[in-house]
């Protein structure tokens, strides 16, 4: 029901678009009296003894035509007002979804796919604003055409009911019938669309590897396993509505004989005049025509109801990571607090939705305001997903996560989130000039901020050197750029935001050390008392850093300075050695 209050406020489009139909369908009943009245008055001239009326042809034709015009014109309209009803509502469903899927956790967007989600966002809203303009439009004339031809033919001669009597039951049998056939087939029709533009996406982004690794070939075949699958569901319900009209077209051919036959009977008896007969025809035409074109509607139904229902799910689905009421502003005066925050992880156990161990298992630590803190672990030992949980990416699964003492998920999301600034693991660059790249960070900086934070970042000098400098386009998730500017423009970016946090995950990989190293020199001197927490593989990465926390299989190991992990932790010692160890000739 919350389509029809997004309808709703375009009620005045939606309610005039039918008055202009009546309009339409209106005149299309007028024109087979007119007609009979030609015939019997004006060519038979059955009541004037014989004697046609010629006078009375044209100006009844003359009525005819005007009347086909006034009709052509209300339906023009009806369509115009028809059309913005629909198209405004498809807008705004189409926003509607976009700005859910954007509230989604990561779990939940996976779960979907993204490649449904772009099904839904484009060709459910699609179906569903078919389904409105067809039901704006077609309802009211087919609505109009079966009920008023059958009073208009039944005030012609009660004997032509009879016909109808006969007709309709069997039409209606038919229209049943293939639709509740055809209607669970739009549902398995959508989600094969899914599966398309899940293979088409991963093929399009992989592009490289599929060319690398020479898998054109195995690719399009699975391409086309996947396009097969969809044209022969799509066939699958073609084929079950071509099977329908010949059916309707015999059943209406059978009744417009029957009526034949009926009326000869009836004009013989003098109950009925030849007029009578061919405007019932017509009637009759228009009735099962109307009967007809109510299984296209109810097809287009069908079709809305199953991408509506897929629409609704997204629309109904709450974010898994919702909103705390704690005020920020009360504690912190503003929430651009300059200070660092503090981080502290309790007892903290994480697991992801979908797997069975957990990947983050008691793990406790804190980390004071204004501290530097390396952390360092083999891959896939946590450090990701370990972060993660500080701007609720994800949410813990036992313990807590504190910033600056209150638990991350008392926070308003906003708020939190405009604490924390991440530069990821693999750097997200949007296809935007450079420039708009950083100022994702913060859209009110001057361009004087954003040069400034490039410095910091060891991204000014690559930058300048380009034509376009900052505004340099940059292609669809960076291409453009080689590994290292990538993440350099990504850190630019996580160091204008200016937040109280920064994490590192990471994020300085493709940097060589010295300029990584100045990277840091900068930072410090750009914002000191931030809380800087950085993930690296490289232990001189972080050797630097205030405490260095290791990790390993989710687990602290050991957190100290450099100078004492090398004294207590064969751990830390392990690392150094098997990465600094030998280069030293230690
Ligand atoms: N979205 C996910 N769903 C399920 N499991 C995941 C997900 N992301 C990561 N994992 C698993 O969680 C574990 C820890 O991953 P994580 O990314 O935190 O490691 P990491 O320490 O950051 O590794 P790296 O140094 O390679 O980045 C891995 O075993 C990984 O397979
Ligand atoms: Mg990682």
């Amino acid at each position: 029901m919350r389509f029809l209050k997004i309808l709703k406020k375009y009620w005045f489009y939606a309610v005039i678009a039918p008055l202009f139909m009546l309009g339409e369908a209106g005149m299309d009943l007028l024109q087979p009296r007119l007609m009979a009245k030609i015939v019997d008055e004006g060519v038979l001239g059955i009541s004037n003894n014989g004697v046609g009326d010629i006078g009375l042809v044209i100006s009844l034709g003359l009525r005819m035509i005007l009347f086909v015009v006034l009709g052509g014109l209300s339906g023009f309209l009806c369509g115009v007002f028809a059309n913005i009803a629909a198209q405004n509502f498809g807008n705004d469903v189409r926003k509607e979804v976009f700005k859910r899927v954007m509230s989604l956790s990561f779990e939940q967007t996976d779960d979907f796919t993204t490649g449904s989600l772009i099904t839904r966002i484009t060709n459910d809203v699609t179906q569903l604003q078919n389904l409105v303009s067809m039901s704006i439009r077609g309802f009211i004339r087919t609505f109009v055409l079966f009920i008023g031809g059958i009073i208009c033919m039944l005030s012609l001669n009660l004997n032509f009911g009879v016909v109808v009597a006969c007709a309709f039951p069997l039409i209606l049998i038919c229209v049943v019938f293939f639709l509740s056939k055809a209607s669970p087939k739009f549902t398995v029709l959508q989600s094969k669309l899914d599966t398309l533009n899940n293979v088409m996406q991963e093929n399009i982004n992989g592009q490289r590897v599929v060319k690398a690794y020479v898998r054109e070939s195995a690719e399009t075949e699975r391409f086309e396993h996947t396009n097969k699958d969809l044209i022969d569901t799509q066939l699958s319900v073609l084929l079950l509505f071509s099977y329908m009209t010949p059916i309707m077209n015999i059943i209406m051919n059978i009744s417009v004989v029957a009526i034949i036959k009926v009326g000869a009977v009836n004009v013989e008896n003098m109950a009925a005049t030849p007029g009578d007969v061919m405007a019932a025809i017509t009637y009759i035409s228009q009735i099962l025509g109307a009967i007809t074109r109510m299984t296209m509607i109810f097809q287009s139904i069908s079709r809305g109801a199953a991408s509506g229902r897929r629409l609704d799910e997204v629309l109904a689905t709450d974010s898994l990571i919702r909103d705390g009421n704690y005020d920020t502003s009360v504690k912190n005066g503003t929430v651009e607090n300059p200070a660092g925050a503090s981080v502290e992880f309790k007892n903290v156990y994480f697991k992801y939705e979908n797997a069975a161990d957990m990947i983050i298992k008691d793990f406790s630590l804190k980390i004071e305001a204004g501290e530097t803190i390396g952390i360092l672990g083999a891959t896939g030992s946590g450090k990701s997903s370990l972060v993660n949980l500080i701007p609720r990416f994800y949410d813990v699964s036992e313990g807590a996560v504190y910033v600056d003492g209150v638990d991350v998920k008392d926070y308003r999301l906003s708020d939190l989130r405009a604490m924390v600034s991440t530069a990821l693991q693999n750097s997200e660059i949007f296809s935007a000039t450079i420039r708009e790249n950083i100022l994702m960070g913060r859209e009110s900086a001057t361009d004087d901020e954003v040069a400034e934070a490039s410095r910091v970042a060891q991204a000014y000098g690559f930058i300048s050197v380009k034509e376009d400098g900052m505004d340099t386009k940059v292609a669809q998730r960076g291409r453009s750029l080689s590994g290292g500017q990538k993440q350099r423009v990504a850190i630019s970016r996580a160091i204008l935001k200016n937040a109280r946090i920064l994490i590192f995950d990471d994020a300085t990989s493709a940097l060589d050390l010295k300029t990584e190293k100045e990277l840091y020199e900068a930072l410090d001197k750009y914002k000191p008392g931030q809380t800087r927490i950085i993930i690296a593989q490289r232990i001189a990465s972080v050797m630097n850093a205030d405490r260095i926390a290791v990790i390993d299989n989710g687990e602290l190991v050991a957190a100290g300075s450099h100078a004492e992990l090398m004294e207590s932790s064969p751990e830390y010692r392990d690392i150094y050695d098997s990465q600094l160890g030998e280069a030293n000739g230690e």
